[in-house]
């Protein structure tokens, strides 16, 4: 049995040390780390797990970000980092953290989400390409992946996505 509870203060250095252990060295250098930097996550977004002993299995955060383009500034929820322990991957874990995000985004009223990931793994929950949005260089563009929360959010929303500041 695995509990979902709100990310504490108190949990974040496990959430890096579970991070560190799942990611390969250096993930921080990771362009869409820039978008985090300096910037809050969502903290009713922020995911733990943790087993009957209280031991954490997993973890998911979630931050703000902004796509700049023809239509304005858009805001968008930068899904993610996610990861399960290695000993409990495959479970399913993955995708309740996911899945419990994505619902409480929409009922956060967030309307879009976006990530930079495997296709074949997020396909599952829905995430399709987004075409014409622009993670900070280096990134794959085919990793540029996004979901709709409501009815056409991401219609005619392109450009750069940028940290939600300034
Ligand atoms: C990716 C990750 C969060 C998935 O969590 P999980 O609890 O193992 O996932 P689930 O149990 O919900 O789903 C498992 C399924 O996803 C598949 N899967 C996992 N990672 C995948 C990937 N990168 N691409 C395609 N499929 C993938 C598994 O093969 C498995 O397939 P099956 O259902 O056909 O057996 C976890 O494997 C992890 O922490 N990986 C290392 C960190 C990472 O890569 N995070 C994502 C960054 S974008």
């Amino acid at each position: 049995m695995m509990r979902l509870a709100e990310e504490t203060a108190d949990d974040w250095w496990e959430v890096e040390a579970l991070l560190d252990l799942c990611f390969a060295p250096g993930r921080e250098a990771l362009s869409s780390y820039r978008l985090r930097d300096g910037v809050a996550p969502v903290a009713a977004l922020c995911l733990v797990a943790r087993d009957e002993d209280g031991t954490l299995t997993g973890a998911i955060r979630n931050w703000p970000v902004r796509v700049e383009g023809p239509v304005g500034k858009k805001w968008a929820l930068l899904l993610g980092p996610v990861a399960v322990h290695p000993t409990h991957q495959g479970e399913g874990l993955g995708a309740m953290l996911i899945l419990r995000a994505l619902e409480m985004a929409r009922e956060g009223g967030w309307s879009r989400v976006i990530l930079v990931g495997d296709l074949p793994y997020y396909r599952r929950f829905g995430f399709a390409r987004l075409e014409g949005v622009e993670m900070p260089p280096p990134t794959n563009p085919e990793r540029v992946l996004g979901i709709e929360l409501r009815d056409s959010a991401w219609e005619g929303v392109t450009g750069r996505v940028t940290r939600a500041m300034g």
